[in-house]
């Protein structure tokens, strides 16, 4: 046992070790190997024989090597950023405990805890009397709302499998995320009934457009059933008319959902929460914890209007030897679960919310926003970046563009990956009509002034050294 502990107390000093080193002036956001390599530096081999237990810590010292630090202010190449104290101490307590959250006999304290979480997120969404699960992502968030939508609009599907002789259809933005075709190919819909209806310049759903929609399938034969509007899209950061689309929901007898994955968290904030006005009307609400509010992955919320929902489409026959009839079988969260066994994911984002409180969240997310408006502002006024849509939350689509040059596509793109590969910084990319732009997302609670500053003078740096190159290359050739 005291060889154990020492080994856990070397552990916790290397990985505390691992975390100040992000905070410090030039260490890589990642020491990058390409796959061969790497399989050369570690040995990733299972064998017959066990290893001494002591010899994890070096296996522990690689992983923590090589791997991509998250936490590193320069980590912008996703909507999650950062290290969360309070939530990595629910995650140790949590891999300690391993409790299941099917049964409240399994887990008690994590019942109620995700109970409560569930029950705050349902009130700041504005939701009366409603529900809510943690379920394994945004994504899934996203797909249990679908399956909601269908069971409350056609419950005989559940028992019965699909029959239906006009094709059901779904309604989202062309900004929203990738996860309703998976969704609409789980559900039994099919993703070519995905209707992506018209956005506008700043990635807003244009409701007109989504009006228009929905009349045509009906036209053509069709059963439309669900809107997904997102609160907050992937690329673009971009906020969905809530309001409006409510009322086109309402007028055709349609489920209302908001994929509020990226943007839940500004319900903390008094100051920008009404980007999500509108939100209280939807019949259900996806909330990722472990992008703005800095939770681990994973951590996400779906929260439903009504209370019973996601019992009636989640549940099923059998599990006896799990689920039995007593006093606290309410409390039994895995009745309405697609899941058998499930982790505990609410641990960690409760800790992070009683020690950083609803005051605390306001202030981080405000900064945030204002720091994205700093970035706005310094790409808008630099000769040689180029702003390439309006920025409405924290992510800033923009371009290194400097004068003469022609293949921009290939300059940003070669630029991107110098960048990464070097470990300087992990900034992604995407297309917006045709154009590639680089995609700054501002999420890390880190973050300054001075960081963005030292982000645009490597970008803009590290762009002359490969325009550079690039001219004396064709020069020789
Ligand atoms: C708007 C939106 N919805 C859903 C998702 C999927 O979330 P997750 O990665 O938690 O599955 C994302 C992921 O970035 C997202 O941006």
């Amino acid at each position: 046992m005291k060889e154990r502990q020492e080994i856990l107390v070397g552990l916790l000093g290397r990985v505390f070790r691992y975390l100040e080193e992000a905070g410090r002036p030039g260490t890589p956001v990642v020491d990058y190997q390409a796959p061969e390599s790497l399989r050369q530096k570690m040995d990733l081999t299972l064998g017959a024989e066990g290893l001494p237990e002591g010899q994890l810590l070096q296996l522990c010292e690689d992983y923590l090597q090589y791997s991509v630090r998250t936490g590193h202010r320069f980590f912008m190449n996703q909507l999650f950023s950062g290290f969360n104290f309070p939530a990595f101490l629910g995650e140790i307590v949590t891999a300690a405990t391993n409790g299941s959250m099917y049964t409240y006999e399994t887990a008690p304290v994590a019942t109620l805890v995700e109970m409560e979480v569930v029950r705050r997120m349902g009130e700041l969404a504005g939701f009366q009397n409603g529900n809510g699960l943690i379920v394994t992502g945004g994504s899934n968030a996203n797909l249990v709302a679908l399956l909601c939508a269908r069971h409350h609009l056609f419950p005989d599907i559940k028992a019965k499998g699909i029959r239906m002789r006009s094709p059901m259809v779904i309604f989202v933005s062309d900004q929203a995320h990738y996860s309703f075709f998976k969704a609409a190919n789980v559900v039994g819909i099919g993703s070519d009934n995905v209707v992506l209806v018209k956005s506008d310049r700043a990635g807003c759903m244009i409701p007109e457009e989504l009006d228009g929609e929905i009349r045509q399938a009906v036209q053509n034969g069709k059963t439309p059933f669900f809107v997904g509007a997102t609160a907050g899209t992937t690329v673009m950061g971009s906020f969905d008319p809530l309001p409006a689309i409510a009322g086109i929901c309402e007028t055709h007898g349609l489920w209302f959902h908001v994929d509020a994955s990226l943007g839940g968290g500004f319900l903390l904030s008094p100051r920008h929460r009404d980007l999500l006005k509108g939100c209280n009307l939807a019949d259900s609400f996806t909330w990722d914890a472990h992008k703005l509010m800095g939770i681990p992955l994973m951590c996400s919320v779906l929260l439903t209007q009504s209370r019973d929902i996601l019992y009636h489409a989640c549940s099923s026959e059998g599990g006896d030897y799990l689920f039995h009839d007593y006093d606290n079988a309410d409390f039994d969260l895995g009745t309405k679960s697609l899941q058998c066994a499930r982790r505990v994911d609410a641990l960690k984002l409760w800790l992070a919310w009683k020690c950083i409180g609803d005051r605390g969240y306001a202030e981080r997310i405000d900064r945030l926003v204002e720091l994205a408006g700093y970035a706005t502002h310094k790409i808008a006024s630099h000769p040689q970046l180029e702003l390439m849509r309006p920025v409405q939350s924290i992510i800033a689509c923009f371009r290194y563009r400097p004068e003469g040059a022609t293949d921009l596509n290939g300059l940003n793109l070669a630029l991107r990956e110098r960048l990464a590969t070097e470990g300087k910084v992990l900034i992604n990319y995407t297309h917006l009509n045709g154009e590639m732009v680089l995609r700054l997302v501002v999420i890390n609670p880190d973050l300054t002034e001075r960081d963005l500053d030292t982000l645009f003078e490597t970008i803009v740096g590290t762009g002359e050294e490969l325009a550079l190159a690039a001219a004396r290359a064709d020069e020789k050739s």
